[in-house]
């Protein structure tokens, strides 16, 4: 649970959301039709589903940066109306600044807020705790992509938000970084005891990760069914009970194959 105090926070209320866009021809889209998620504080949530299916403007709506059409989001009780330093997002590429180092893109937040002074030394515990020591003067482009994903959920949590936002935040990795960087979310996860709410396309990543998977359909966006994961960390990727949640969620995604009879036995 995350506590701050004695107080339980970030959890997300989605009542009834609908959300269209006009695209380019003119036409209305409807990305996402009567969209309804609990999600508990300190809980661990990721929507997995095909491309267009809303995940992203799902992930947008929470951090207030665009509105619903129909419906209402809260966090821990309160309308959701614009972005507020209570969410950290991360982008799919990383957004950090190339014109400045590491340490000034992680700062930027706080710079940004004007609490700078009083949290600058957060900027270095974040970017220890990402296993940047040392990178500081470094530039985006001096680093590898992992390191600058890590830059970048560095700069996410530095703010110490109650909800952190994560869309698609590994993609861009190979499948080892990617497995480092997964542990490395889950450690963060742990020590913060934060709301993590990540989008992602890798269904092994979700039942690593996951408590709830909200697997998603496209046009219009809905849910197609809300998976609770009720393994304990650290996970086994070939246990059966991990391979039974990977094998539901494929099916439910419609890539759970068919086992064909033969046309003849031999
Ligand atoms: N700003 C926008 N303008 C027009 N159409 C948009 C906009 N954002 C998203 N869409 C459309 O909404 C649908 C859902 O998009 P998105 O949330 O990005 O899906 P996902 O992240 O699951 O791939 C898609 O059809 C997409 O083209
Ligand atoms: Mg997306």
């Amino acid at each position: 649970m995350a506590e701050r105090g004695d107080q339980v926070v970030g959890g997300i209320s989605i009542n009834g959301i609908g959300k269209g866009f006009v695209n380019q021809q003119k036409e209305k889209i409807t990305a996402l039709s009567n969209i309804n998620l609990s999600i508990q504080p300190g809980s661990f949530t990721s929507l997995i589903g095909p491309s267009g299916c809303g995940k992203s403007t799902l992930l947008r709506l929470i951090a207030g940066l665009i509105h619903p059409d129909q419906g209402e989001l809260t966090l821990d009780g309160v309308p959701i109306t614009k972005p507020g330093s209570d969410r950290g997002f991360m982008f799919q590429e990383h957004t950090l600044f190339p014109w400045m180092n590491i340490y000034e893109n992680v700062a930027f937040g706080l710079r940004a807020r004007g609490i700078y002074r009083e949290k600058s030394a957060s900027v270095q515990e974040f970017i220890e705790l990402v296993g940047l020591k040392g990178f500081e003067k470094y530039y985006p482009h001096q680093l590898s992509g992992g390191m600058c994903q890590r830059a970048s959920l560095a700069r996410a949590l530095v703010g110490h938000p109650k909800v952190l936002l994560l869309d698609e935040p590994l993609g861009a990795l190979d499948a080892f970084t990617r497995m480092n960087m997964q542990d490395e979310i889950l450690r963060i996860w742990k020590e913060h005891n934060m709301t993590m709410i990540m989008v992602t396309h890798d269904v092994d990543e979700a039942v690593y990760l996951s408590d709830q998977i909200v697997v998603m359909t496209p046009r219009p966006g809905r849910v197609t069914k809300v998976v609770d994961v009720e393994l304990s960390h650290p996970r086994a990727r070939s246990s059966q009970d991990f391979l039974k949640y990977h094998g539901e969620v494929l099916e439910l995604l419609d890539y759970g194959g068919k086992i064909q009879e033969p046309d003849f036995y031999l």
